[in-house]
């Protein structure tokens, strides 16, 4: 049990940020939705605290902060869950009016899912430091991060997150903060469906040692664990039904 735990979770309001939520909240946790997209907000603060942040807006995630620090005095664990999924070769030969990958959504990658992250966390452990707060950070990489094809830009921000991760597992160590990331493989959930094909999903699966999709709960089972772990520190949990041994 969390125990009234105050954990913020980035892209909470849809997806697997959502379910983590509803899984942290049945847990005892106090969950804090930080989402730039608010139309969900009013189903959701039934149950949590939604705050409308662009987490690559270093202003406003400073503003939310503060609020969040007034309002409960520390933050006791971070999911760095807010990102965007993009796919695109590097030169595509079949393509001559847009050969070669575009540079600016190569930046809106990496500022959406990479930036945020270190925006998010030097903020928020700045508060767990200052607070002596013995807190928990989750980072949301992705089996991408190993070098997937037709993604340069995902892959890249993804393995630029894996390696905060380490390096923040060993600079907040002393403090008491534990640093982990997960690593999900394909998941059952609206955002895979809509990037991939029936016949895709069909040849993932085959390829996955499981044979199957994964479902949000093994991703919420993974979160729970870093949380409840005192010893788990700088892992990358892969949790993909073994697609990337
Ligand atoms: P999703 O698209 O369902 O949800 C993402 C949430 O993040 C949305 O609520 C969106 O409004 C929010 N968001 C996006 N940009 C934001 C910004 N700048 N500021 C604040 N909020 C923002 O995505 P999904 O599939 O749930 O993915 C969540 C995380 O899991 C991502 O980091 C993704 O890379 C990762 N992931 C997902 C997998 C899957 O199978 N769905 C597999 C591997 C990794």
């Amino acid at each position: 049990m969390l125990d009234n735990k105050v954990i913020v979770i980035t892209g909470g309001a849809s997806g697997l940020g959502l379910a983590i939520a509803e899984a942290l909240f049945k847990q005892n946790g106090q969950i804090l939705v930080f989402d730039c997209n608010p139309e969900p907000f009013e189903t959701l603060s039934q149950h949590f605290d939604c705050y409308e942040v662009d987490v690559t807006d270093e202003q406003q995630i400073e503003q939310a902060v503060t609020r969040v620090i007034q309002k409960y005095g520390q933050i006791d664990v971070l999911v760095n869950n807010a990102g965007i999924i993009h796919s695109q070769p590097l030169v595509n030969i079949m393509d001559p009016e847009q050969r070669r990958h575009s540079y600016q959504a190569f930046k809106k990658v990496i500022n959406i899912d990479l930036d945020s992250v270190f925006l998010m966390t030097s903020m928020v452990a700045e508060q767990m430091i200052m607070k002596r707060t013995k807190g928990v950070i989750i980072n949301i990489s992705s089996i991408s991060a190993q070098g997937k094809a037709g993604q340069t830009a995902y892959a890249a921000a993804k393995a630029g997150v894996e390696a905060m991760t380490r390096v923040w597992a060993k600079e907040l160590a002393g403090f008491g903060i534990r640093t982990n990331a997960i690593a999900p493989g394909f998941i059952n959930t609206p955002s895979t469906s809509d990037a991939l094909n029936e016949q895709l999903i069909k040849d993932i699966k085959q390829m996955t040692p499981m044979k199957k999709l994964g479902e949000v709960e093994h991703i919420v089972q993974a979160a729970i664990y870093a949380i409840e772990n005192g010893f788990v520190n700088g892992s990358v949990l892969e949790v993909d039904g073994g697609l990337v041994i």
